[in-house]
């Protein structure tokens, strides 16, 4: 099957609705294009695990801030297109603003809780804006997988959310990150990075490491400390402008008193133009297998 570029709403939607009708399970994998290897990933795995797999590319404008990068995000769809087909993406849906919203919209999703903290405080309604966007794409899509990175892991739980709270008939899969050989998750916005930028980018990696160290080979329980190692971590390297080194339950993204079984471990970080955010899990040492009787 060649790859098809669809622009119209409702030629999507039907196009998928005959996908369904033949018995096909669909796979999406929503981007705002500029698509780097950890895209292809997700598309790679839609592939394995679907029998048709549409990518959407549409840079959202209801998700930037007033001072955020939205004219100057990278566009390149016959790229895009090029790359999704050769990864396994059958169908690009690259929707105009005015075609996916012909009236701007007076309707918004908010998930309560998961959407103040972290991204949430530096970026006010940044979350509104993804759920709104992603929740009108599952509507025009109907019941597929959909496949997200957990690179943008409060993103992601934010979904999860919205699907279990609307009863959305959408299976989200979340899929691993994927890394630069030293370290730094790829993003399309490490293309603001300068080469000594980017030489330095992968400190972040670095501490988080510390901090899954600091939890799973020191046993420290106590959060704040272990966002302190991650914040020295990450202060012993180029000029970083820390924004949060946090310390979060995997589901609803609350810092735990004390660290127990799986978190989640979350940076976010200013280095020159670019903002990078990446997270890792982290597993605290259980009770000693056989434990005091
Ligand atoms: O992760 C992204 O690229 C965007 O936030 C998404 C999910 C495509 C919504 O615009």
């Amino acid at each position: 099957m060649t790859l098809e570029l669809i622009e119209e709403p409702a030629a999507w939607r039907a196009m998928l609705d005959a996908c369904r009708t033949k018995g096909q399970r669909v796979g999406l994998v929503p981007t705002m294009g500029a698509l780097h290897a950890g895209h292809l990933s997700l598309i790679r795995r839609a592939a394995a695990d679907c029998d048709v797999v549409t990518l959407t590319d549409y840079v959202n404008p209801l998700q930037f801030g007033p001072t955020e990068d939205l004219a100057a995000y990278p566009r390149d769809l016959d790229r895009d297109c090029r790359l999704a087909g050769e990864a396994g993406a059958e169908v690009v849906f690259a929707p105009t603003t005015a075609e996916l919203w012909p009236e701007s919209p007076r309707t918004s999703v908010r998930v309560e809780g998961l959407t103040e903290v972290m991204e949430g405080s530096s970026r006010p309604g940044h979350f509104d804006g993804v759920a709104t966007v992603v929740a009108k794409l599952f509507a025009l899509a109907g019941p597929c997988w959909a496949y997200f990175g957990e690179k943008d892991f409060q993103q992601l739980a934010v979904i999860r959310r919205m699907v279990a709270d609307l009863s959305l008939p959408i299976e989200v899969i979340g899929c691993p990150t994927v890394r630069d050989p030293d370290g730094l998750a790829l993003s399309s916005r490490n293309a603001y990075l300068t080469s000594d930028e980017r030489g330095a980018a992968a400190r972040i990696y670095y501490a988080l490491l510390a901090g899954k160290r600091a939890i799973e080979d020191d046993g420290v329980d106590d959060p704040q400390l272990v966002s302190q190692a991650m914040a020295d971590a990450l202060a012993a390297g180029a000029h970083f402008e820390l924004d949060y080194a946090e310390v979060a339950h995997p589901d609803d993204l609350t810092r735990p008193k004390r660290v127990q079984g799986e978190v989640r471990l979350l940076i976010a970080a200013r280095l020159g133009r670019a903002r990078l955010i990446d997270n890792i899990a982290a597993t605290a040492p259980g009770p000693t297998e056989g434990g005091i009787p």
